[in-house]
Formats: C-alpha cells, structure tokens, sequence
C-alpha cells in the first residue's frame, strides 16, 4: 500500500492516536463486517464481477468508436467521482471528451453544452440512483428532446442513452425499462458519495480513457493491506482529535490543480458523511500556490478555526526547467517543493497543524489506492465522531423546501 500519512507537524503524540485506536479498530471490523447498511464498497474492489466490468469496458469501447462527445447527466454521488478521476488522471489517446449536465439549474451553461451536442456526435449517460433528482430530471428532460431531433425519432435517440441507476427501485429504472436504455445497475447498498467503484463513476471514466482496471487494482490492494489500515485509523484518529481540540474547518490542500475535483469529491465525502447532529468538520479545499495569494494571509495569521490536510504527489510525470533569469535551471516542481516544504515551515511556526498524505505518483493505480483510502477513513472517523457516516437526512430538508417553493411560483 503506497498511501502514507504523516502527522509529523502536528501537535497529535503516539499516545493520543494509541488512546482511540480500538476504537478506529472496531470501526474498521463493523465495515468489514457487511452488518452496517450502505457498506458495499468496503469489499467491492476484492468482488468485482468481471462480467460486468467486461460489459462496461465493451460499451465504452463502442462509444469511443461511434461518438465524439459524451455527456453525462448527473449530480452528487452521481457525478462528482467520474469528474474527479477524468481531471486527475492521464488518458488514453481514444478517450472521448465527456461533459456534465444537471449540476445546476442555468440556462447558459446547458446552451452551450446543447451547441456542442448539435455539432458532435453525441451520447447521453443519465446517473441517477433515484430518479428523482430535480437536476437530473431537468436536464433530461431537455436533453432527451434534443437528441430526439438531432436523430430523428425517439427510438433513434433511445439508441444513443445509456442508463445507470438502482437495480430494482426509482422512476429511472421504470424508464429504463420501458424504453430499452442500454444500462448499468449501480448496488443498493452503494450510497452515492461512495459509489466511485461502481458504473456510475467507472463507466464515464473509462469512456474519457481512463484505465479503470488499474484503478480497481490500486483500491484492491488498499484494501488488502494491513500496514494501510493502520495509516487509515491513524488520519481518522487525527482528525477527531483536531475535532476534540475545538478545529472546525479542515482545509484540504493540493499542489496540483488536476486535483481540485478530487478535493470537489472529499467535500462531498466528509461533509455529508459527519455533517449532522451538530458536528463534524467542514472540509474547505484550497489550491497552491493559486490561492497562496488568496488565502495565505488567513492561514498564516487569521482566526485559527483550522487545521491543514495537505495531499501532496511525490513523484512528476514531467519537470520543465526555467531556462533563463534568476531560477535559471531549477524546474516548476523544484519550485513547487520549496513550496510545501516552507509553506509547511511557515504554517508550523506559526502553531498551525498540518497532516500529511502522500501518493506517489498521480495514475490510476494510485489514485485507485488514494480513494479507497478516504472513503475508510472517512466512514471511521465519522463513526468515531458517532454519527452515521452513510446517511444523510438534512440533504432532504432542502429537496422538501424547493419543491414546496416550485409549486408557488
Ligand atoms: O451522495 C448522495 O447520496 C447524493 O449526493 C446523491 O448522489 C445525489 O443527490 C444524486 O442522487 P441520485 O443519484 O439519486 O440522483
């Protein structure tokens, strides 16, 4: 397991992470256990039905081939995962260009993508667990129209989406079935923010060019790997006892702007996963050194409400040197180097926390590692917070509240 955690800067002793650790060890046997709903993913890497991935890798297969343009409609859980990956991670040359609908209600932003829908030849991908998402169902609705001319029937349009929904329940699978969609079953005991490893986010990855196999071989041997789960409880331990000691805010931090989507997904993640009851931590994101400039001031002297998550990539895939002037000879990476390490020796000194975690290198495998390894440590520290990190009833005040203002208007 190449994961590591590093809690060298902060204030947290051997003896702290030693006091919860049966606890964080207890967590991580209940979701191995299978007896907690909505744990699926815990050992979907070690099942995965090679049927299906073979059936996901061919329809990608055939729309790379017959499509230049996917657009996946989708939101949440339903898209944040496929979104991340296809920022971060290389492609493959016959990758296509996919493109996300029903992840707002604006206008502006769906024209544009019908313009390129017009121009290219397109497939829709609708992500939906439910159904009922009103994003999802908006842009649908006006997608579907579109294809249907652009095709010239329904059926011709019919031909060109695909599905991945609930295998039984939500009005989308009714749909599905009716109208014969090609599709694929994301697992009821899947919630949506840990459904990264099922169809919903390896089908679009794998239709950009990603090698979702690596992938799923990188969050096999997370999950396989003793010396892991300890890196795992360790971060877990971390941030409840930066909870404890009264931090509210946990700010993500990246180095790498391929990453800013993953940090996109953590907020989803953690936010949703510990949010309730009146606790948990609100993960913030931050890019560096973009919003050094921005935020840095803050950091370093402003009302310390935070502790840092710092995700750093150890190795570059390319190094392109300065060939003139003062940093003559030195690389953006020697640069970007100097950048964690001083801005690690500025925060410190300054008395703030920062853990560390390191993935080596920024490709599938990794990243496979890297997701697996925050989806644990997430269900874990929310279990040590005692919330339930796989439910999340506030997000249906909000569903309830706009539907009541829709019918007003
Ligand atoms: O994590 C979650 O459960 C949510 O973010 C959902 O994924 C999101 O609301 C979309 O729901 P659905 O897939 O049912 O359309």
């Amino acid at each position: 397991m190449d994961i590591k955690v590093s809690l060298k800067n902060t204030d947290i002793k051997a003896e702290d992470i030693a006091a919860k650790k049966a606890q964080a060890n207890t967590g991580l046997d209940k979701l191995w256990s299978g007896e907690l709903d909505f744990t699926g993913w815990v050992q979907a890497p070690l099942n995965q039905d090679k049927a299906e991935l073979d059936y996901i890798l061919n329809v990608a297969d055939i729309v790379k081939t017959e499509a230049e343009l996917m657009v996946v409609i989708g939101i949440g859980g339903s898209y944040m995962s496929a979104k991340a990956a296809i920022e971060a991670l290389p492609k493959t040359e016959d990758g296509i260009e996919v493109r996300f609908a029903g992840i707002n209600f604006c206008s502006p932003y769906h024209r544009a993508l019908m313009d390129e829908m017009s121009r290219k030849e397109t497939v829709l991908c609708v992500v939906s667990k439910s159904g009922n998402t009103m994003e999802i169902r908006a842009a649908f609705d006006i997608l579907k129209e579109l294809m249907e001319k652009k095709y010239g029937s329904k059926e011709a349009a019919a031909r060109r989406i695909i599905t991945i929904t609930d295998k039984e329940s939500g009005t989308l699978r009714a749909e599905t079935n009716e109208a014969d969609y090609v599709n694929f079953e994301i697992p009821g005991d899947i919630g949506g923010r840990y459904s990264a490893m099922t169809p919903a986010g390896l089908f679009p990855m794998a239709v950009a060019g990603i090698d979702i196999r690596a992938l799923i071989e990188g969050e096999k041997a997370a999950a396989v790997s003793p010396e892991w789960d300890k890196d795992a409880t360790d971060y877990a331990i971390a941030r409840q006892l930066m909870m404890e000691q009264g931090k509210a805010i946990e700010t993500i931090e990246f180095y790498d702007p391929r990453l800013t989507y993953l940090g996109e997904w953590m907020k989803q993640l953690y936010g949703e996963s510990e949010g309730k009851d009146g606790k948990g931590l609100f993960p913030a994101t931050l890019n560096f050194s973009t919003d050094l400039h921005s935020m840095g001031q803050f950091l370093q002297q402003g009302s310390q409400i935070f502790f840092e998550t710092v995700i750093v990539v150890d190795e570059y895939e390319e190094e392109i040197m300065i060939p003139a002037g003062v940093l003559a000879g030195k690389t953006l990476e020697d640069l970007n180097r100097a950048a964690v390490q001083g801005v690690t020796a500025a925060h410190r000194q300054a008395g703030i926390q920062v853990i560390e975690i390191h993935i080596p290198k920024l490709d599938a495998y990794h990243y496979g590692q890297l997701l697996y390894f925050l989806q644990t440590t997430c269900a874990i520290t929310g279990m040590l917070m005692g919330v339930d990190p796989f439910d999340q009833p506030g997000v249906e005040d909000y569903k309830r509240e706009m539907r009541k203002a829709l019918g007003q208007l």
